[in-house]
């Protein structure tokens, strides 16, 4: 069975956990979008794992863990990422980077830096991690891929079309400092060493070997189809596409390669950076929320905004990101809550129109108000609980009612951080 991982919110949805725990009947597994954007925590054998972009599956042994084409790769944050891994003894023999993935240069960040400290109105909010500007590049067709790192030749002519756009942008545009070739050779030089060990030429074959002996595949998203570049509340979006879809693009392997595509999702809903988020509590709860769910941001440590779980982007999420089952988390952060709030509407205040499903206009948002329904807590410690059936009854029927209002079942109930605070609910 090949099995898709999608965040089906705005991110840090606890997809690491769920890729983890899945990965341990997969073979190869492949990260297909993103860059080091991404914070995703593992915590396993009483210890927690962050990840930026190597693959959460690398911490079993005998699996092939590929970073996919659809990435985007800084490599010095990659080389601390994989020298972190390595210091804490884990065998990063199974590691391969797909040449054909992009390189993040040292004038996407600064361009990404830019941009959002300059901007007043219209700001992002993004990592700074230069995620937009290296796929802009990539889509404007001038970007690095992994791959020319290891032809000086063609390299070499590649810059001499590359960088005369380039500088001119960068000073003329953003005022930014530019580059020489030299000064570019160089860098390329320090990133093919860093590549050298993982890259893998001859990743075709890789992949027409697990089609045709019908190995387990895994497609690990980042990120969450709330920020998809095409269907998440663009502008205030990342670059790429974390739907079920782009596990396609970013892989190499075709749509008929996926058996299951499973969103993960909070019971509740977080964001981190700037955009609408029409659930969201400022107030006492989210608070409460952001405490006991430690909300806060993996990659940059900011405080995410915390508000209750939104029916409305999620059914979006479960036709766009292409859903077949949904697996909540931390749904244990409500164990000491009287009443759960649930949206499963929006409603206009100007004219009373109500929204069940999701406009796509996120400048309108501001006039959208939540239409809740209240369900009663469990007041009860669930984390230790590994059945559905011991679940408190209201537990259950928050989930019932989820599966109702979403139309696809939930597969997995998460409990905890831990690999084991784990329910799978009809397990085969
Ligand atoms: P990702 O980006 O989607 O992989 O998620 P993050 O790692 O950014 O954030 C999820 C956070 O929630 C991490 O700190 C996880 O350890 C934690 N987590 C995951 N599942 C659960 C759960 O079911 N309950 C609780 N309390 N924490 C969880
Ligand atoms: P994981 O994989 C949550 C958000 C940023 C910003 C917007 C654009 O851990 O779920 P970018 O740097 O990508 O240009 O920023 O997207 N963002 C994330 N939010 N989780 C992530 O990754 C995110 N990656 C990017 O906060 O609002
Ligand atoms: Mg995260």
């Amino acid at each position: 069975m090949n099995k898709v991982v999608v965040g089906a919110q705005w991110g840090d949805e606890g997809k690491a956990k769920i890729t983890d725990l899945l990965a341990q009947d997969a073979d190869l597994i492949i990260r297909y979008q993103g860059g080091c954007n991404a914070g995703h925590t593992v915590v396993a054998n009483n210890k927690t794992f962050k990840f930026h972009l190597i693959p959460s599956g690398i911490l079993y042994k005998g699996k092939t863990c590929f970073i996919g084409a659809g990435t985007v790769i800084l490599p010095e944050y990659f080389d601390e990422e994989a020298g972190g891994l390595i210091k804490e003894g884990i065998d990063l023999s199974g590691l391969k980077i797909n040449p054909l993935a992009s390189i993040t240069m040292p004038y996407h960040t600064e361009i990404d830096g830019f941009s959002e400290s300059k901007a007043k109105k219209g700001k992002i909010g993004t990592t700074q991690k230069g995620i937009g500007p290296t796929y802009t590049d990539k889509y404007a067709r001038i970007g690095l891929k992994v791959e020319d790192l290891y032809d000086e030749e063609t390299l070499s002519e590649k810059l001499d079309i590359i960088l005369p756009i380039k500088n001119k942008t960068l000073k003329e545009v953003y005022g930014l400092k530019t580059y020489t070739k030299d000064e570019v050779l160089n860098l390329c030089k320090k990133y093919a060493e860093i590549f050298r060990p993982y890259v893998c030429f001859d990743w075709q074959k890789v992949l027409e070997d697990a089609k045709e002996a019908r190995k387990n595949i895994l497609f690990e998203g980042a990120q969450g189809v709330m920020l998809d570049v095409d269907y998440g509340t663009y502008p205030f979006v990342t670059s790429s596409n974390p739907i079920g879809g782009g596990a396609c693009t970013g892989s190499g392997f075709g749509p008929k390669m996926i058996d299951e595509v499973i969103g993960v999702a909070k019971a509740y809903v977080t964001r981190v950076g700037e955009g609408p988020f029409v659930t969201e509590l400022n107030d006492e709860t989210g608070e409460k929320i952001r405490e006991i769910g430690h909300e806060y941001g993996v990659t940059t440590g900011r405080p995410r905004r915390c508000g209750w779980f939104d029916a409305v982007t999620m059914r979006y999420a479960v036709l766009t990101g292409g859903l077949t089952s949904v697996a909540i988390t931390k749904i244990d952060v409500f164990d000491k809550f009287k009443e759960i709030k649930l949206c499963t509407a929006y409603k206009d205040i100007r004219d009373g129109r109500i929204y069940k499903n999701y406009p796509t206009n996120v400048f309108m948002h501001k006039y959208l108000e939540p239409v809740y329904e209240t369900h009663e807590g469990w007041c009860e410690d669930i984390s230790g609980i590994r059945e559905y059936e011991k679940l408190p009854q209201n537990a259950r029927k928050y989930i019932k009612r989820l599966e109702q209002l979403l139309g696809v079942p939930v597969s997995i109930i998460s409990v905890g951080p831990d690999r084991e605070q784990t329910i799978f609910v009809n397990p085969q």
